[in-house]
């Protein structure tokens, strides 16, 4: 487990795009285009502090050819989203992003649905992490719902950060809902703050259920954001979709 460090509540957010939804798009017609590893870099010109990107077991989205150019084009932060499946950890030990994001996994899902069991997995994700921080990766989180149970055995697996999963918040169906999320949300960040894991978030965070997110949990130093931002990207360019979404995330409260 981690010796408690004080961490200092973050001055800014980091943004980080996540642009599997490109090469969904791609695949879906088994095409060369539109190509994923352009997007990462129109997306790091527009001002994005960072890529994210998820080679999921079946390959469905992004794909190894992907998974070798982003590390070779990407010259900001690369956070490499993986469950605990041993040809996957290989291939992120191999690439050494900056961030190794572990996720559940599941075939027949259409994205991520649901939190880590980290309390479940403690053993087999102490192996992993140990394996990605041996390989020289720094920062390892894992992907998990606002629980303070998964919270703090995330600390005691040896992850440096944690993200939180936001989906539930993006899908609250009224403001009360929404409000009792948050309370969790809150409570759950700082707790892993307070154990020296660094605050991330992601999942069905879009350009209007941004900002209340953000008055209400101060601990969060990084966001990922794919969905909303590709979505609008086919209207308004990547470039403008990015340059909106940095001014959501670090404009004033
Ligand atoms: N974080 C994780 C762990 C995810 O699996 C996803 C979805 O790919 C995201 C963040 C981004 O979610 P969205 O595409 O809804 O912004």
């Amino acid at each position: 487990m981690n010796p408690p460090t004080e961490l200092t509540l973050p001055n800014e957010i980091n943004l980080m795009i996540n642009i599997d939804h490109v090469a969904t798009l791609r695949n879906a017609r088994q095409e060369q285009f539109p190509d994923p590893v352009h997007a990462a870099v129109i997306a790091e010109q527009a001002g994005a502090d960072g890529i994210v990107f998820h080679p999921r077991e079946d390959r469905r989205h992004i794909t190894d050819r992907d998974v070798y150019l982003l590390k070779q084009v990407v010259h900001k932060k690369l956070d490499f989203e993986l469950s605990m499946a041993d040809e996957v950890v290989a291939l992120c030990c191999e690439i050494q992003p900056h961030l190794a994001t572990l996720v559940p996994e599941r075939r027949e899902e259409v994205t991520t649905e649901e939190g880590l069991d980290v309390i479940k997995h403690q053993d087999r994700l102490k192996d992993v992490i140990k394996r990605l921080q041996e390989a020289g990766i720094e920062e390892v989180a894992l992907f998990v719902d606002p629980d303070l149970h998964q919270i703090e055995a995330t600390a005691k697996a040896g992850a440096n950060c944690i993200e939180l999963h936001t989906g539930d918040y993006a899908i609250a169906k009224s403001e009360a809902e929404r409000g009792i999320i948050m309370a969790r949300m809150a409570k759950a960040a700082q707790v892993a703050h307070n154990l020296g894991l660094r605050v991330h978030a992601g999942h069905g965070l879009d350009y209007s259920n941004f900002s209340f997110f953000k008055r209400t949990v101060p601990h969060v130093s990084e966001v990922s954001i794919g969905f909303a931002i590709i979505s609008r990207a086919l209207f308004v360019g990547l470039e403008q979709a990015v340059q909106e979404m940095l001014r959501v995330v670090k404009g004033p409260l």
